[in-house]
């Protein structure tokens, strides 16, 4: 069996020095085109999707991302529930929430109406934070601090469902948020966000 070599020195064989014929460059006409709207789909997705959000994103790492969570519930304790504490952060102030194999950590306690900026990361591996029942999903990695500006407009007892297959307990991945409605009613600049989805878009 005769192997052949390339050199570099010598011109390959072929023909690609010659001119696309027609239908070749009608392929690749269409290709690039449709790669154009794929490519504008990304920042349309931002703005009039609700998709996309941007934030504040940064490198951490499990033990300092931690550490931060630890310091927020110190500061902004308001109870317990199954030994997993409630903290209730002022508004406009930061929010950390950490995932961690099988648990979401610490149970959040916002105001209705009001900006927060939440922070996501894990402390081991990946997991998908799903907020139930809104349609609000991102992934939630180690390693990463992920802020999102929300503006929860809508009062109640929400979920956190993790949508990241984990491991073994992943189905018992449940964390909390409780959206309360302001304490006065005379002060509460509606946030007018047709759903919490929009207010994470929010085209900021
Ligand atoms: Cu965490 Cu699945």
């Amino acid at each position: 069996m005769h192997t052949e070599t390339h050199t570099g020195l010598e011109s390959p064989k072929g023909v690609w020095w010659q001119p696309a014929h027609a239908t070749e460059k009608l392929w690749v006409t269409i290709a690039f085109a449709w790669c154009m709207v794929l490519f504008a789909m990304m920042p349309l997705w931002h703005w009039k999707g609700g998709q996309n959000p941007s934030g504040v994103r940064a490198r951490t790492d499990p033990q300092s991302y931690y550490k931060r969570v630890n310091e927020m519930v110190a500061q902004y304790r308001v109870g317990d529930d199954k030994g997993i504490p409630i903290v209730a952060p002022p508004p406009g102030s930061d929010v950390y929430l950490a995932a961690m194999t099988f648990q979401w950590t610490p149970i959040l306690k916002l105001q209705k109406g009001a900006e927060y900026t939440l922070h996501l990361s894990s402390l081991d591996v990946v997991h998908g934070f799903s907020l139930y029942p809104i349609n609000v999903n991102f992934m939630v990695l180690p390693g990463y601090d992920y802020g999102l500006r929300v503006t929860p407009n809508e009062s109640g007892d929400f979920r956190i469902i993790c949508n990241e297959f984990c491991g073994i307990g992943h189905h018992t991945m449940v964390g909390r948020v409780i959206v309360e409605d302001p304490p006065t009613s005379a002060a509460a600049p509606s946030a007018a966000h047709p759903s919490l989805t929009a207010a994470l878009g929010g085209g900021r």
